[in-house]
């Protein structure tokens, strides 16, 4: 189908609508100017040929029994109404005459009523034939004689009434052409209010397709709708750039986070082929700890990249938490206890929530490594777990090495470590709490961390306990 821009459609559609309607417009109003100018005619008619009936009526002498005829009023009636009228006394003499103009072509007046009846064609007036209407005359009920008027047609208009309708048209013409201009006008702004920002947020898609994201919509307009298409614009213009920004850095960290572990196992093969070091047992071990180190990294991206998937899927069921999470405590005693590490559970009975039971756990397992891996020998560690209205929060508070204030606003972004010599010897990776921080958000849930740098952290979670829905 052949594209036409939409100011093109707009006008069009404007014009059609417009100009149909004033087409429809004005044949109603035509019509019905016709039928009332008509009505208004046939009146007068009605009106004129009583007043000529009256007058010669009155024109009666009954002393006489004669009718005195005003001729002057009644040649004046002949010629402004262009009627044709004679007067007979009761035994049929004619008294008066105007003459048979009527009969098309015969004498002056035939000329004026043909001229007439043109003129009465231009302004389309009905020309029907001639008519002649015969009346009785009385006088106190007693028959005086007879009239016949005749005319053109059911009506006779006069050259006044038909210059009065064809001034009536013209006006209702002008005023057709007039509102139409005005309308093309109108439709033109409206038109171009409607596409002009439609053009330009075109033309921000258009920069954005070819990868630019710093363009932003500036469309000013009144239309509620184009406003909330610009601001969509800008909004899907800045999730872009952010997505490129964090896509480019997560390329240079983890191009970063690789290099150390290889260049170790790099330095360490190559002094082995060039036989400067020999493969004893303790740098067989490094190597093995640096290939662990990038078999975790690559495992945790995996998770990220599942985490950052449009949506995090959750696979939510009814579950007693007190349950599961004494039996993360349960698997964890052991380490701590190696490390001389006391884990405490203050965790309340019967919490029933409808959640992700996987991702719950691997939540608690983070916090709980990290509360591990970030301790010193013989500290404590406690988790908490109770119902407050309908939240779960659950908590991991340590008394370990505690976080620097400078680091607390970024130990949830990936690959950020505050401090990299200790989780060199920790394995860690960085990654840990930014997995926590997406399956909290995604169960609609929030944490927050308070810590003191040598004294402890804890970190809280506060999760929506969920439909029950079983
Ligand atoms: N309980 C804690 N006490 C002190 N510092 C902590 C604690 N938890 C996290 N941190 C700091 O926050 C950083 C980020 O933690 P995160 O769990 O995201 O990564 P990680 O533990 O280094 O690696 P991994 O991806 O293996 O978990 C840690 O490197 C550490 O510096
Ligand atoms: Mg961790």
């Amino acid at each position: 189908m052949k594209n036409i821009s939409l100011l093109k459609k707009l006008l069009l559609s404007f014009f059609i609508v417009i100009v149909g309607s004033y087409i429809i417009t004005s044949i109603m109003a035509n019509k019905m100017i016709d039928k009332s100018f008509n009505s208004y005619l046939e009146n007068q008619l009605k009106e004129k040929s009583d007043n000529i009936i009256k007058l010669v009526e009155k024109s009666y002498d009954e002393s006489k029994g004669i009718i005195n005829i005003d001729k002057e009023s009644l040649n004046r009636y002949a010629e402004d109404g262009s009627f044709d009228i004679v007067v007979k006394d009761i035994k049929g003499n004619t008294l008066y005459s105007s003459g048979n103009g009527y009969l098309m072509g015969k004498g002056t007046m035939g000329n004026m009523m043909k001229k007439h009846s043109q003129m009465m064609k231009m302004y389309n007036f009905n020309t029907s034939d001639y008519v002649e209407e015969e009346h009785q005359l009385y006088k106190n009920n007693a028959a005086i004689g007879t009239i016949s008027i005749g005319y053109l047609g059911n009506y006779n208009p006069t050259v006044q009434d038909m210059e009065f309708r064809g001034n009536l048209n013209s006006v209702l013409l002008y005023s057709v052409i007039l509102a139409i201009l005005f309308g093309l006008i109108m439709s033109l702004i409206l038109s171009k209010q409607i596409t002009t920002p439609l053009v330009q947020i075109n033309k921000i898609a258009n920069e954005m397709k070819r990868g630019n994201f710093n363009i932003r919509s500036k469309v000013q307009t009144s239309t509620l709708e184009l406003n909330e298409l610009s601001q969509s614009m800008n909004y899907l213009a800045e999730g872009l750039q952010m997505q490129e920004a964090l896509r480019k850095r997560l390329t240079s960290d983890m191009a970063h986070e690789l290099r150390t572990p290889l260049t170790t196992l790099l330095n360490y093969v190559e002094g082995f082929i060039d036989g400067v070091w020999q493969p004893t047992g303790e740098k067989l071990n490094s190597c093995h700890e640096e290939i662990l180190r990038l078999t975790k990294l690559v495992e945790r991206l995996q998770d990220i990249a599942k985490l950052e998937q449009a949506n995090l899927v959750l696979n939510k069921s009814s579950f007693n938490l007190s349950i599961e999470l004494k039996k993360v405590v349960e698997v964890y005693k052991p380490f701590y206890s190696k490390k001389k590490l006391t884990l405490i559970e203050n965790i309340h009975d019967d919490l029933e929530v409808f959640m992700d039971k996987d991702k719950i756990k691997q939540i608690i397992y983070n916090l709980l490594s990290n509360a591990f891996n970030y301790s010193n020998e013989k500290g404590e560690v406690v988790l908490t777990a109770y119902k407050k209205e309908d939240n779960i929060v659950i908590s991991v508070q340590d008394k370990g090495i505690g976080i620097a204030k400078k680091d607390l606003s970024h130990i949830f972004e990936r690959f950020y470590r505050a401090d990299k010599s200790r989780t060199r010897e920790t394995g860690g990776t960085g990654i840990g709490l930014t997995i926590v921080k997406s399956m909290v958000e995604a169960h609609g849930g929030t944490i927050k961390v308070e810590s003191k740098l040598g004294e402890g952290s804890i970190f809280t979670i506060v999760l929506p306990v969920g439909l029950t829905i079983k």
